[in-house]
């Protein structure tokens, strides 16, 4: 900078640390440009923003190519599928520290040691010369913190800051480039989040089938499979997967697929509802088993008065209301699967739940 123009900006500095009541205790440089000491300081910033950089970069590396697709307990890959969040968590925060500790180190390193005292002043628009004054001090600390003068300042913070932000802003992207309403490659229109395993395709029947300690073993269920006042777990079968070991585990694991096979007592008063008409069969309803609020399963069981209860935040849902949220956080019903039984007596689904499964259609997978 020419020697004019520095005279001019130390004046107008002056002068707007005057205007601005304030006064400079102290000012002064921590190194003189130039010297090894100068050189010592701006290490640990550099190093620091290549931390940011490195990291960061990691992180959109861990994003994009590690496995995240959920895979059961005991199954090959399980391993690496646990990984992916802390792994990417961990890249995220190394991230995070290389910015801070860049910044840190910078203010108590390599800025100027400046104690200043101001006095409050009067609000309203600035001057003609305040402006000034303020576009002279914001070039002065720019020449400070050295992104003008030390070019490799600049860059490294362009580098670490800008490769930092790109992981957080890929990750914030990352969820809408795959289309969650497009149909999926295995099912095609069923897979969309409008649907869920229960969804009957090409005629096919959807039963009702149980859990039990092999996931390959189809167990049907029936009325009279439990008692009045019971309920059971269920899950979607058809024959189609019977035979295929990878479908047939494959439905036990999706999100949206656990429901509640409810049976009432005999002259239990259930509300009517004209829309619901014919989704029951006699004493049996099944609904959801995914809690509306946050998505745990509601598997606490309040026999005398048919309330469901959420065991994660306590909403409690009542089954003579059709499963309407009545204490707790939850605000929708636990959507109902219309059912019947068939000619060798086995229930199945007449269709798809009622409404969304579960919170949000965002966080079930396909
Ligand atoms: S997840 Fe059920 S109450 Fe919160």
């Amino acid at each position: 900078m020419a020697g004019g123009q520095d005279e001019r900006r130390s004046e107008l500095l002056r002068q707007g640390a005057e205007a601005d009541g304030v006064e400079l205790v102290e000012y002064e440089s921590r190194h003189r440009p130039g010297t090894s000491a100068e050189r010592r300081a701006r290490r640990p910033v550099l190093l620091f923003w290549a931390l940011a950089a490195v990291a960061g970069a990691a992180a959109i590396a861990h994003y994009i190519v590690w496995p995240w697709k959920y895979v059961p307990p005991q199954e090959p890959g399980y391993a690496l599928y646990q990984a992916y969040t802390p792994l990417l968590g961990m890249w995220l925060g190394l991230s995070l520290i290389g910015v801070f500790g860049a910044l840190i180190n910078h203010v108590r390193r390599v800025l100027p040691k400046e104690t200043a005292v101001q006095q409050r002043h009067p609000t309203g628009p600035s001057s003609e010369e305040n402006r000034e004054i303020f576009v002279a001090t914001v070039e002065d600390a720019a020449d400070n913190v050295g992104i003008r003068r030390r070019s490799v300042f600049g860059r490294a913070m362009g580098i670490g800051a800008g490769v930092a932000g790109a992981s957080v802003a890929v990750i914030g992207v990352g969820g809408f480039v795959e289309s969650p309403w497009q149909p999926g490659p295995r099912r095609g229109e069923a897979d969309t989040l409008w649907h869920t395993g229960w969804y009957p395709e090409d005629g096919e029947k959807v039963y009702l089938r149980i859990e039990t300690a092999d996931p390959e073993q189809v167990a049907l269920v029936r009325p009279g499979d439990i008692d009045p006042g019971g309920l059971l777990a269920v899950f979607p079968f058809r024959e189609s997967e019977r035979g295929n070991p990878q479908q047939l585990k494959e439905v036990l694991s999706r999100a949206d697929n656990p429901a509640t096979l409810f049976r009432f007592r005999p002259g239990e008063r259930v509300e009517y509802r004209p829309d619901r008409a014919g989704m029951n069969y006699g004493d049996y309803y099944v609904f959801s088993r995914i809690c509306t609020h946050l998505g745990c399963a509601v598997n606490l069981w309040e026999k005398q008065v048919n309330r469901l209860l959420c065991p994660c935040h306590q909403s409690q849902f009542d089954l003579n209301q059709y499963a309407k949220p009545i204490f707790g956080p939850a605000a929708r019903p636990l959507p109902q699967l219309p059912i019947s039984v068939d000619e060798s007596g086995f229930f199945y689904a007449t269709g798809d739940f009622t409404g969304p499964v579960g919170p949000t259609f965002w966080e079930l997978p396909k």
